[in-house]
């Protein structure tokens, strides 16, 4: 059973993380379709500002209620989002609101006053809202992935890219749901069930970044196809230690060396791109998007190599 202070911190740092990653997702879904579906691009529009007014709540109500280990885990924001965030803005015309940026790097971490009284219930309530909007949001990434799948529609997007995104939404919900039923977790089980969602993410990442680099960065083409291969074996391993758990150690020790790795490519990959130094079709935003994602997975490493 979780109590009120682990309800109350977990679901505000569960949320520093996934609201942004939600309205990028939103975002991502509006700048890649075809000027014919404006109806589309209306609708994912809609989700990305209703995740900025989220997010707005959530950095307000942080303030003293999340740990310095999020805070500076790198998942939250990083020292390039900003300028992705500027740079993407320019490319597309797309304004986003970069206020909520420098104000994430304002958030105080957890101090000794006593909580207040009020927050349980604020935290609850916006924990449905968060839940509400994003199995609309599923719906909607649903409805892309079946037209796409069935020709009835064309999206900049891979198919992959939208069932990805999808799966990260629907752990976002589970996650949430957990909370709201105060339910605590095993900590082997969870490491078993994180390690193989995220080992599969950073395989696709890989992918996805080897997919949209320019054919003549053949270098990077060969690293990251490299880590396509690393993390799905991973994925793999993790999934065999649904059976043997007395792998576990290992698994998580080689994920958390090749999560390191990766971070760093995709780290120097977006410096890269927002110098104007690698060619590609990736926007600046989702190479910050990647980093904070191998960000947030590391740090559940290093929480699981402790237990
Ligand atoms: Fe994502
Ligand atoms: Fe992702």
């Amino acid at each position: 059973m979780l109590s009120t202070r682990d309800f109350i911190r977990l679901s505000l740092e569960t949320h520093l993380f996934f609201l942004r990653i939600m309205k990028e997702h939103s975002f991502f879904l509006q700048v890649a379709f075809t000027p014919i579906d404006e109806g589309y691009i209306e609708r994912a529009n809609d989700f990305r500002m209703e995740y900025d007014r989220l997010l707005r709540e959530v950095i307000y109500l942080s303030n003293g209620a999340v740990s310095q280990d999020v805070l500076q885990s790198g998942e939250v924001v990083t020292p390039y989002t900003l300028d992705a965030e500027i740079a993407t803005s320019n490319f597309t015309g797309v304004r986003i609101p970069t206020q909520l940026t420098e104000e994430e790097f304002r958030i105080m971490s957890i101090n000794e006053m006593a909580l207040n009284p009020m927050l349980e219930e604020k935290v609850y309530c916006i924990n449905e809202r968060v839940i509400a909007l994003t199995n609309a949001l599923i719906q909607f990434k649903s409805n892309i992935l079946n037209n796409v799948l069935t020709c009835k529609m064309f999206t900049m997007n891979y198919p992959l890219l939208i069932d990805h995104i999808m799966r990260e939404a629907k752990l976002y919900v589970r996650t949430l749901q957990r909370f709201q039923n105060r339910e605590s977790i095993d900590a082997g089980r969870e490491a078993m069930e994180e390690e193989l969602f995220w080992n599969r993410i950073m395989a696709e990442h890989a992918k996805f970044i080897r997919g949209l680099l320019d054919p003549t960065e053949v270098e990077l083409f060969n690293t990251a196809n490299m880590f396509g291969n690393t993390f799905d074996q991973l994925t793999a391993d993790s999934r065999e230690v649904q059976n043997r758990v007395e792998n576990l150690q290992t698994v998580t020790r080689q994920s958390l060396n090749a999560t390191k790795e990766i971070r760093e490519f995709k780290r120097a990959g977006t410096e890269g791109i927002l110098q104007c130094k690698i060619k590609s079709i990736i926007i600046p935003l989702l190479g910050d998007h990647t980093i904070r994602e191998a960000s947030h997975f590391l740090r559940l490493l290093q929480k699981f190599s402790t237990i």
